[in-house]
């Protein structure tokens, strides 16, 4: 059956597909399965066993192959296969016309991205790579502070090691998720880039730490970002601060809350407090809790998958341009690479 790349109505019923059902793909069946206006088709997986398990929990089809798939009648597809076979997949999908929402990382390096990328701006379907993170409401409650101005950024993203993934380094698995929203909030891919890095396991690196330089925004200051991404740790830690010239976020992804500090006083007051320290006068009396404003991050709810599978969907309705679209899952992929070799110049052992 032929698929319809153009606008749909809005109304309509999205016929989708998930290609890879593994750790991933699973949860991106369940949801296509319950997402209102969209109907799941069915699935396609290496593994018959993986194919079977998702028709008796969601009665869909199951297909041996993508072909098999995109003849049944698909609008859009879910891409969740591993990183190295993106391209291949969401390449045949493009080619006939199906909208593909594909996990991240877009691809596993640069040159891949770019033909990806490339595809998509050829075609008439759409391409959103699977930056969840934006979706997460801890980062909408991020985004949605007013007049927020990064001049200093650190994050962490720590996790054990799971042995899934290991097709890519800790930069192109998890560093990515940063990578993305640092480059959306900035407006731009860094200018400068230092890296480190430790490969324990295998030869890519399982630990990184990156300190990324961002242009300067119009007020002609740079921000930094340093950012750190470790599949050997023991706990799981999802942490963002951010320090701006109006306040300080910071954000516990894993705990789904935040605090954000102001200043309490006024520009008059504030005046008084500079004009009597540059005088020399002893402050320490001032109490510095009853100069700032502290308030919870009004972080709303929503499972972050579905509300990105929902953008998709409605991109796709509306012909409009996804939220996440290849241009910045190759900004990201792009970002990855650079710190890679940058960390493989300071001296890291990788391949
Ligand atoms: N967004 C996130 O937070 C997040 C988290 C983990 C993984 N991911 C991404 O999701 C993707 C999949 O990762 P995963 O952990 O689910 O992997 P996985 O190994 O658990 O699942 C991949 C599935 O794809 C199938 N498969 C492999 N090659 C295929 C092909 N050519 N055609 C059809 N099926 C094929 C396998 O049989 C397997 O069932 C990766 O790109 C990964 O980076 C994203």
């Amino acid at each position: 059956m032929t698929n319809n790349a153009s606008a749909l109505p809005s109304t309509a019923t999205i016929r989708c597909g998930v290609i890879g059902v593994g750790r991933m793909g699973r949860h991106h069946a369940r949801l296509c399965s319950q997402v209102e206006g969209a109907d799941l088709v069915g699935v396609v997986d290496a593994s018959e066993a993986r194919r079977n398990d998702m028709v008796e929990q969601y009665g869909c089809g199951a297909f041996a192959s993508v072909d098999a798939l995109i003849a049944a009648g698909v609008d859009a597809c879910v891409v969740a296969t591993p990183t190295v076979t993106h391209r291949a997949v969401v390449e045949q999908l493009l080619a006939a016309g199906v909208h593909c929402l594909v996990e991240k990382p877009l691809a596993p390096d640069e040159t891949e991205a770019r033909a990806m990328a490339d595809a998509a701006a050829r075609g008439t379907a759409i391409l959103q790579v699977g930056h969840v993170v934006r979706f997460d409401p801890v980062m909408v409650a991020i985004r949605n502070i007013p007049n927020l101005t990064p001049r200093f950024v650190e994050v962490d993203r720590v996790s054990p090691m799971t042995f899934r993934s290991v097709d890519v380094g800790v930069v192109l698995d998890m560093m990515i998720h940063d990578l993305d929203v640092l480059i959306m909030l900035m407006g731009s891919e860094p200018e400068e880039i230092h890296a480190n890095a430790v490969s324990v396991l295998g030869e890519a690196e399982d630990v990184c730490n990156a300190r990324l330089v961002f242009p300067a925004g119009l007020d002609g200051i740079r921000c930094t970002a340093n950012v750190t991404a470790s599949r050997l740790a023991l706990k799981t830690e999802r942490k963002m601060r951010i320090i701006s010239e109006d306040a300080y976020v910071s954000a516990d992804f894993g705990e789904r809350r935040g605090t954000v500090v102001r200043k309490a006083v006024n520009a008059a007051q504030l005046a008084d407090i500079r004009a009597r320290f540059k005088s020399g006068e002893d402050l320490s009396g001032l109490n510095y809790l009853e100069l700032v404003k502290v308030d919870a991050l009004d972080v709303g709810q929503g499972e972050p998958l579905k509300l990105q599978l929902e953008n998709f969907l409605n991109a796709v309705r509306t012909g409009s341009k996804p939220f996440v679209d290849a241009q910045a899952g190759f900004a990201a992929v792009r970002t990855a690479q650079r710190i890679v070799e940058c960390a493989r110049r300071a001296g890291a052992r990788m391949i």
